[in-house]
């Protein structure tokens, strides 16, 4: 079951939103969270525990707070538009669903109060792409379009994300402002299927498919920049919503 209203990728939001999610004004923390102290020496690895104590939760969805299932993880839409390079393509990726996030492995996690920077690294061994997808451009000098539906599997994934933020204050509260967001992930394998590439012509969309997995790195590191940006551009927009609804003291108690 997807819930297309809410795009919930970050572990640490739901981690929040689980958290900090309030009843009537009054905060009410369910059990199965594990708060963390600000002033904790071991604040880290505090909330990477809390994180791995959610992880269950997080697969099944959490309907009292709203937290859809992350297994899979819905995401409404994507849209490349890269107009020039090795990979000039147009395209749009709807009902795009997501299986395996929930099979994260948290390798570090590093919250600096002081310079307001929150760093996670993640290793995630495998994910299941299924979406609709138009395209239309130009892919290593092979012309490409199509409509239909795509599939990927992409395997032994690195990431890197890092939280920027600043403090804001606002009637005698200080919020958590994410000022950048910013997203580097590694891909060891892919493998992937476009079905219907050129108004389903079968012998061009085979030989088509074949030459992007052939390439698929070449074809991953092109589009990498803008799907780190799209990526990162969606979660900052979330985290946002959470941190301006909940003031810091709430978020991370002292
Ligand atoms: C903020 O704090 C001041 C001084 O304590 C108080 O007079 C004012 O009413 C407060 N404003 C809000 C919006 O709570
Ligand atoms: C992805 O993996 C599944 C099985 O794990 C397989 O059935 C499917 O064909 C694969 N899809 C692609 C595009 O490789």
């Amino acid at each position: 079951m997807c819930n297309k209203k809410l795009i919930v990728f970050n572990v640490f939001i739901i981690y929040n939103f689980a958290v900090f999610t309030t009843v009537r004004g009054k905060p009410k923390l369910p059990s199965f969270i594990k708060v963390c102290r600000r002033s904790d020496p071991h604040l880290s690895d505090c909330i990477k525990n809390s994180v791995e104590n959610l992880r269950p939760l997080l697969a099944r969805g959490i309907p009292e707070f709203d937290i859809p299932s992350c297994e899979p993880l819905c995401i409404p839409e994507v849209v490349i538009d890269q107009g020039s390079g090795a990979v000039a393509v147009r395209s749009t990726y709807r009902d795009i669903k997501v299986y395996g996030p929930s099979k994260f492995v948290l390798k570090y996690v590093k919250i600096d109060m002081e310079r307001d920077r929150i760093r996670i690294k993640l290793w995630l061994p495998r994910l299941e792409l299924t979406s609709r997808y138009a395209m239309e451009g130009r892919i290593l000098m092979m012309p490409i379009s199509g409509t239909g539906t795509s599939r990927g599997n992409y395997s032994n994934i690195d990431a890197t994300v890092i939280m920027q933020g600043q403090r804001v204050h606002k009637d005698n509260e200080t919020y958590f402002n994410i000022k950048d967001f910013y997203v580097d992930f590694n891909i060891g394998h892919a493998t992937i299927q476009l079905d219907d590439l050129f108004n389903g012509d079968k012998e061009l969309g085979e030989a088509m498919n074949l030459f992007l997995n052939d390439n698929w790195k070449n074809v991953a590191n092109e589009i990498k920049p803008v799907l780190e940006d799209t990526i990162a551009s969606i979660f900052k927009k979330f985290s946002n919503k959470i941190y301006h609804k909940y003031p810091l003291n709430l978020l991370l108690p002292k």
